[in-house]
């Protein structure tokens, strides 16, 4: 036979496979596993926007959307928002593009900025699709590690140390995942600095933006001057309003880039599905109280984790200001690497945890528990902890 993609091939395989599907063999074989691995909401999609698309198919809205790129009313809606929310103006007939989830907005937007070989700096701990993504855009991901001593701080020095002629681009993700970080003022000041003067084009991974604690504000790169014309701003409903397999994203950018990712898009998948538009529109432009209430669910469950982990010896977990994440150290424990560790962790506790390797070498040594878990799960885990740790660091 003949050999199949090299460039796929390329792809690294997921760090994250082996304990997921070990946490499934244990279910099927009847063990009681706590499930912190994944990254979907538990909650119900907020009922006026289910109710958006009940009625938007009985209108027989189940045909191909026109424009493919997104309906006008959307796409007015997502501008109308991001001129709103974010500082950002883009033009609703020429710089936006509707995905079928945020994650194939970011895929469009390295396709439509990368030639073979070219870098992208990706900030590490960064969420683990990254990387991939950049090969299979024929790219090369270059991580930037961020100091967890400094709980992942991003400097200028840090990103101008890992600059090349070769250097195209940079990924930023706040609120992030894994680290729950939210950019600072100073960070985001560091950010348009660097780019600015290495002249990159900067991906912004805005999909966590409505899940912001303690009262920071989130801010988009796009609205600072000098970053209009260079920033990419992704964004999505999945995680903001409990809508992960409604697949609803965008791109948003400048004129050019939305050019090429528009071809792309006609010439794979099309479209975002048409009734999926017709409720998005729900969600963007109706009450938001759903997602207020959702954020502060997930704040309380933060509080409760983070102090419980913080008080059993051998745990560490800072507390993250946005996203729905913690990333707990157990230093403690002697393990000699995450995988171990969040494979003891299911062994001993039955709690399924993705290992911090997974989002790069700064956050070896962590396991990623997602609090996007109902509270008695969250209360039935940490319970577990509290007995199995002590032994396991005895
Ligand atoms: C950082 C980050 N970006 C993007 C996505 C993709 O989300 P979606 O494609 O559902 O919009 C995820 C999902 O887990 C994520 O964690």
């Amino acid at each position: 036979m003949k050999p199949l993609s090299e460039q796929l091939s390329k792809v690294p395989a997921s760090a994250t496979l082996a304990v997921n599907d070990k946490a499934k063999a244990l279910q099927r074989a009847g063990r009681d596993i706590i499930a912190l691995a994944g990254g979907d909401p538990d909650f119900a999609t907020p009922e006026h926007i289910t109710e958006a698309a009940f009625t938007a198919i009985r209108n027989g809205r189940t045909h191909y959307a026109a424009p493919t790129k997104g309906i006008v009313p959307l796409l007015e809606a997502i501008a109308e928002k991001m001129s709103r929310e974010n500082g950002v103006q883009v033009e609703a007939g020429t710089d936006i593009i509707v995905t079928p989830g945020s994650k194939w907005a970011l895929f469009l937007a390295l396709s439509a900025l990368l030639n073979p070989g070219d870098e992208v700096l990706i900030l590490e701990p960064y969420w683990v699709s990254y990387p991939p993504m950049i090969h299979m855009a024929g790219g090369v991901p270059v991580p930037v590690p961020l100091p967890g001593e400094n709980n992942f701080a991003i400097s200028a020095e840090i990103l101008r140390a890992r600059i090349t002629p070769r250097t195209k681009a940079i990924m930023v993700n706040s609120p992030s995942n894994p680290t729950g970080r939210v950019l600072t003022e100073e960070e985001a000041q560091a950010l348009v600095e660097v780019a600015i003067e290495a002249d990159l084009y900067v991906i912004t991974d805005e999909v966590y933006e409505k899940l912001i604690f303690d009262g920071r504000r989130h801010l988009s790169l796009a609205s600072f001057p000098g970053m209009a014309e260079r920033t990419l701003t992704t964004n999505g409903l999945s995680k903001g309003y409990a809508m992960t397999g409604w697949r609803l994203g965008w791109l948003a950018g400048p004129t050019p880039v939305i050019k090429l990712a528009t071809r792309m898009n006609g010439h794979t998948i099309t479209s975002a599905a048409t009734f999926t538009m017709d409720a998005a529109v729900a969600a963007l432009t109706g009450p938001q109280q759903a997602v207020e209430e959702m954020c502060e669910s997930y704040r309380k469950r933060r509080d409760f984790m983070v102090e419980v982990l913080n008080g059993i010896p051998g745990v560490e977990c800072a507390s993250p200001e946005g996203a729905f994440y913690l990333l707990p150290r157990f230093p403690g424990i002697p393990t000699s690497s995450s995988i171990e560790l969040a494979d003891l962790l299911l062994d001993e506790a039955g709690i399924a945890g993705t290992p911090g390797i997974a989002f790069g070498q700064s956050s070896e040594g962590h396991v990623r528990f997602s609090i996007a878990t109902a509270m008695d799960e969250l209360e039935r885990a940490v319970e577990r902890l509290q007995q199995v740790v002590p032994r396991l660091i005895a």
